[in-house]
């Protein structure tokens, strides 16, 4: 049975069963806890959390997830894959236990003739958790298996939360025993044996705290019993294709053997080979799923992540023998494949492709640099008498050089070496946290969320009126200082404060925090960033600069008033992102697509798929379209819609965003000329952006540009001070702006003339010098010797100066000339002898060596002429005397 057909199936019986069936969310959230979705209850949370009502109380989904943190064990089990599809049907405080078993067992043994999976009965074992003895009875009544056939297994395997306080349950998994071959009898352990096939989650706990998997605290029960199941799309398709593992069912094995074709090796040969193989496979599909979602390679969290997968997918093509691009060979075979599910991955080919390609390249080019300080630290370690090459040369490759540890292992043993791993490690390991520590601190104040949550628990959603008004009277929630409540705040102390509602702009999308004020009775507070740490929860960083303020002894309201002025150069900052945006599109093609922004007043930075710098005409044509948008003085509108009718629309979809399925805000700018989802704040009309100019185009990693712009009065200011300088230089030079590049093309022109001339007077004040020089020639042993320093002289010079006086020495007899320049300090030499002297065995290679010898220098050159340098300025007569001597003992 096809994978398209299993997932067909899920849904079709679902809906059947009176579930709404809901498209797969993007891979990427919004969600200080996850990297990726990485599992079908996800887009779900809210619902789940009770943060929102769900619109159905039964849905069913296929969703697209990844999970990299077993990314050692891809190939080397059957199941483990970076990227896989989870099947899942889901009840909201509507059926439990009883219906969620009937349900996933009806499909997966109903004939396959009748819509089901056909699985064997005996061949299935349900597990449920220890203390779920309710589960138990489930299962022997609805199914008929018998007691002895159901595995009690501990917390680790069938307790199920989300790491964090909120809803958690016992879980029940279907398990398929793949047969003796595979494991021991009644080890359920042997997940290769019995192997996991449907995980049904129910949840009826509500915890307080979790502190690991198997350790948290249940506060009670929660008021509504939820069902969220998951179903591994990928690993029932390998049972039902009779196929050993996930990287040989029908939409992944194409690919391997594609990879077979390129490298002349042949899969199932030897057990390395193999583990490479499915690497292969595994991480192709993977990336181009995430780069499809708008993830672009880079050296942190998600980029990383893409990064980490493409490089081993090029990396494991290598060990297989294939060392010339190998990308454009695989993805696309991976593309064939999923696009019938994805169709989007075709459509916005160019773009992935692109983004993958360029990657392989820079890659490419790492290995070639990395490859020579791999073989210079090597040598260094052997030189020092040593067997191990130390972890921060290895920790070194990989974050200076994208190195990947393997590959340095692998080197190294090549070399005769092993590699300080622990030392590798704990550098990573420190790297990470690092890492970790800071993008949480990005997203809120502080890591744990709880007590926020606890702040949203007991009041409910901030009322959120950015769009509304500037200023409203609200009253406080909570105080906290250092990630606790704290009863007051002291001149000059910084805080979060929580209001009921704010008519702040809370950070997101690429919009900065509004800037304002929040005054209170006897005092005043600075708003100095306003974040958004958990859905629904507007918490305010201020500092008091004015009085003491207390949440429970300042008495009266507050007044949070945002500075408008700020709001303006907000509003022009941001519409303005989206008309550099669309001007991007119109001017380079749709795959610009935008892959970050930022924008806050007077400024707009806008990061895009892009892989060559812009042209200067592509630069000014970008410029120039935007402002022609803002002369036209387009309509700025918005309007909520599902996710659906926002696509049918054409509306461009940042990545990064969660949106809510049941409404999307979609801003517009000139109907279809901008269509995108955004929750910012806008100008009502593209003239109100006043102006845009951009400033700057750069490289922010491989496949991946940016373009920063000035708004509003920023721009005009720019503009006026580049005016200024114009106006300062006219007045300098005596002359009108549209004549001053002609001007000061003049002078250069006349500057560069005069310089030659200068040039050419001083080589002739040295020349004149050469006569006088030849004449005054001393005898040395039978030769002519001229030796001479001359001040101010450098090497070109010098050179001239000696094949000159060369020249002017009696032919007829044996003559050598020496002269030393020092020019900055610095010595340059070059002896030139005449033809007579060579003859006489006389060698200006042997002149300049003496001489340098004593200035601490080097030289060389032939019999004729050599030349050399020093570096003691101060022993040039010594050089000379030294030269003369060797002469005389020629
Ligand atoms: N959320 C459950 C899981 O991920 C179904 O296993």
């Amino acid at each position: 049975m096809h994978t398209a057909d299993i997932r067909r199936r899920f849904v079709e019986h679902f809906e059947a069963a009176g579930h709404t069936a809901v498209p797969s969310a993007p891979l990427l959230v919004d969600d200080p806890n996850l990297l990726f979705v990485n599992a079908g209850m996800v887009p779900f949370k809210p619902y789940f959390l009770g943060q929102e009502t769900p619109p159905y109380s039964r849905a069913v989904s296929v969703q697209k997830c990844v999970r990299t943190p077993d990314i050692e064990d891809v190939g080397k089990t059957t199941r483990h894959g970076t990227f896989f599809e989870m099947c899942g049907n889901f009840s909201f405080g509507d059926y439990f236990k009883a219906g969620a078993i009937e349900l996933a067992w009806d499909l997966i043994t109903k004939p396959i003739a009748d819509g089901g999976f056909g699985l064997e009965e005996s061949r299935l074992y349900p597990s449920v958790y220890e203390d779920d003895p309710e589960a138990v009875e489930l299962w022997k009544k609805i199914t008929g298996v018998p007691d002895d056939r159901i595995a009690r297994l501990g917390k680790s395997e069938n307790y199920w939360s989300m790491g964090v306080p909120g809803p958690g349950g016992p879980c029940s998994e279907i398990l398929y025993d793949r047969g003796p071959a595979y494991g021991a009898d009644g080890d359920f352990g042997a997940e290769d044996r019995y192997l996991e096939i449907w995980n049904l989650v129910f949840m009826q706990d509500e915890l307080s705290a979790v502190r690991s998997k198997v350790d948290f605290d249940i506060a009670g029960a929660l008021p509504k019993q939820n069902i969220d199941t998951g179903m591994g799309l990928e690993r029932v398709a390998f049972l039902l294709q009779e196929k050993a593992n996930m990287y040989e069912i029908d939409v992944m094995y194409p690919v391997i053997e594609r990879a077979e074709a390129l490298t002349g090796r042949r899969y199932g040969a030897n057990e390395g080979d193999d583990v490479r193989f499915r690497v292969v496979a595994d991480h192709i599909r993977s990336s181009m799923m995430l780069i499809g979602d708008g993830v672009t390679p880079g050296n942190e969290s998600r980029g990383y992540v893409l990064r980490r997968l493409l490089r081993r997918a090029v990396r494991s093509m290598r060990l297989l023998g294939y060392e010339d691009r190998a990308l454009p060979e695989l993805m696309p075979v991976s593309r064939d494949k999923m696009a019938p599910g994805y169709p989007e991955l075709a459509s916005d080919w160019d773009r992935i492709a692109q983004v993958a390609y360029a990657e392989e390249d820079a890659f490419r080019t790492t290995l070639r640099s990395g490859t020579q300080i791999f073989d210079n630290a090597a040598v260094e370690t052997k030189a020092a008498g040593a067997t191990v090459l130390p972890g921060d040369k290895a920790f070194a490759l990989h974050d200076t050089y994208g190195f990947p540890i393997d590959l340095t292992l692998e080197m190294a043993a090549e070399n005769g070496l092993t590699v300080d791993e622990d030392g590798f490690r704990a550098l990573m390991a420190e790297q990470r946290s690092r890492a970790k520590a800071d993008a949480k601190a990005k997203k809120g104040q502080h890591a744990d969320t709880s007590v926020y949550r606890g702040i949203l628990d007991a009041n409910g959603p901030t009322e959120w009126l950015a769009y509304e008004t500037l200023t409203t009277e609200s009253k406080p929630l909570a105080l906290l200082s250092g990630g606790a409540p704290v009863p007051v705040l002291g001149a000059g102390d910084i805080g979060e404060l929580v209001l009921d509602r704010t008519p702040f702009y809370a950070e997101s999308g690429g919009q900065a925090a509004d800037a304002g004020t929040i005054e209170f009775d006897g005092g005043v507070l600075e708003v100095l960033d306003v974040q958004r740490p958990i859905k629904g929860l507007v918490v305010h960083q201020v500092r008091i600069i004015d009085g003491e303020y207390s949440v429970s002894g300042t008495s009266g309201e507050l007044l949070a008033k945002v500075d408008p002025d700020w709001r303006i150069g907000a509003r022009q900052a941001h519409s303005g992102t989206h008309v550099v945006h669309a001007a991007l599109r119109e001017v380079l093609g749709p795959t610009a697509l935008q892959s970050g922004s930022y924008n806050r007043p007077g400024y707009l930075r806008l990061d895009f798929g892009w892989t060559s710098k812009l042209t200067e005409a592509q630069y000014r044509d970008v410029e120039a379209v935007a402002n022609n948008a803002l002369r036209a003085d387009l309509a700025v509108g918005w309007d909520y819609m599902t996710l659906e009718q926002a696509k049918d629309w054409g509306a461009i979809a940042l990545f990064g965003e969660t949106y809510d399925d049941t409404k999307v805000r979609v801003v517009e700018i000139g109907g279809p000329w901008s269509r995108e989802l955004c929750g910012g704040t806008h100008v009502d009309h593209s003239a109100q952006i006043g102006t845009i100019v951009v400033t700057g185009e750069s490289s922010v990693g491989s496949g991946s540009r940016r373009i920063e712009a000035l708004t509003g009065y920023e721009g005009f200011a720019y503009l006026a001070k580049e005016r200024d300088v114009v106006a300062q230089l006219t007045t300098l030079l005596k002359t009108q702006p549209d004549d001053l590049v002609g001007h000061v093309g003049d002078l250069v022109e006349r500057l560069k003339s005069v310089e030659k001339e200068l040039e050419r007077g001083r080589l002739a004040q040295l020349l004149a010098g050469a006569g006088t020089l030849a004449a005054g020639a001393v005898d040395v042993g039978g030769v002519s010797f001229v030796g001479e320093i001359v001040q101010g002289a450098g090497g070109g010079d010098v050179r001239t100066l000696a094949l000159d006086v060369r020249g002017r020495l009696p032919g007829d007899r044996p003559g050598a000339v020496l002269i030393i320049g020092v020019a900055d300090g610095k010595p340059a030499m070059v002896a030139a002898v005449n033809e007579a002297g060579q003859a006489a065995g006389v060698s200006a290679n042997d002149l300049v060596r003496a001489a340098a010898g004593v200035l601490g220098g080097k030289g060389g050159g032939k019999a004729d002429v050599a030349q050399g340098g020093g570096a003691d300025a101060s022993k040039v007569d010594e050089a000379v005397e030294a030269a003369r001597s060797a002469l005389a003992h020629a």
